[in-house]
């Protein structure tokens, strides 16, 4: 598989993922240096749940995201096409459902909220996904989107650069069981539209009151929205 297909072929994409799930919890969180829970925890915080209501957690992988999310007592239940993914998070107690995230396997405004974290920049066609989110959203519910951005400091933004593109494969081969994979996601970070391009795509694609908050200097974004009342 070249990481050129990568962009083109969701089939290339489920399959990667299945290619380092068995060790994806502990890679992330090597790679980001333990930052991933803290990141993971401000979007649970950033949704405001309430118990009982339903949210989707969009390409949630082996569900680690999802498990923080039902700390807030709501139903989430997690949705990702890689079964190799959902699988590894098998022991993981909440509802999962295998579904490609531009064609949803949900009626029309179904969840009260809408989240997806480190997967929509995976996602071939991330703009047919975020109008599909909106879809399966109810009036005036919300979307938060977790996603690796630009830092927001100069210098700060070289320094990461390489990291990205010389420490993060070197670390990635010493602990992934798919190294390629992580070539490819630093390249996929790269490619990536900062914070108000992205959050313009939020916009186009249907949602309104789009804002966002930098973590960890902007090498996380949070972009929060939600959906109009017709
Ligand atoms: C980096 S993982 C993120 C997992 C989890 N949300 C987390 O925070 O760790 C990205 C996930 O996006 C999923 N994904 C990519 N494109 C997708 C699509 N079109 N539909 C559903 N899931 C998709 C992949 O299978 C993968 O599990």
């Amino acid at each position: 598989m070249s990481r050129a297909s990568l962009d083109k072929d969701p089939h290339a994409v489920a399959s990667m993922f299945d290619g380092v799930a068995r060790r994806y919890d502990l890679t992330n969180t090597v790679l980001s240096l333990g930052r991933d829970r803290s990141w993971r925890r401000a979007t649970r915080l950033a949704l405001e749940l309430r118990p009982g209501q339903r949210v989707l957690d969009l390409a949630a992988g082996t569900a680690v995201s999802t498990v923080e999310l039902a700390r807030s007592g709501a139903w989430c239940v997690a949705a990702d096409f890689s079964v190799g993914m959902l699988a590894a998070g098998a022991r993981r107690a909440v509802p999962k459902v295998a579904g490609d995230a531009t064609r949803l396997p949900f009626a029309d405004a179904v969840f009260d909220a809408v989240t997806i974290s480190f997967g929509l920049r995976n996602v071939v066609d991330h703009t047919a996904g975020l109008r599909e989110m909106a879809r399966v959203t109810r009036p005036g519910g919300r979307l938060v989107v977790c996603e690796f951005s630009t830092p927001t400091v100069p210098v700060f933004a070289t320094a990461y650069k390489e990291y990205l593109m010389r420490a993060l494969p070197a670390v990635a081969r010493a602990v992934s069981s798919n190294p390629e994979a992580y070539v490819y996601l630093a390249e996929s970070i790269r490619a990536w539209p900062d914070q108000a391009a992205l959050a313009e795509q939020i916009r186009a694609a249907g949602w309104s009151e789009v804002g966002w908050r930098n973590l960890t200097g902007g090498i996380v974004a949070l972009h929060s929205a939600r959906k109009p009342l017709e």
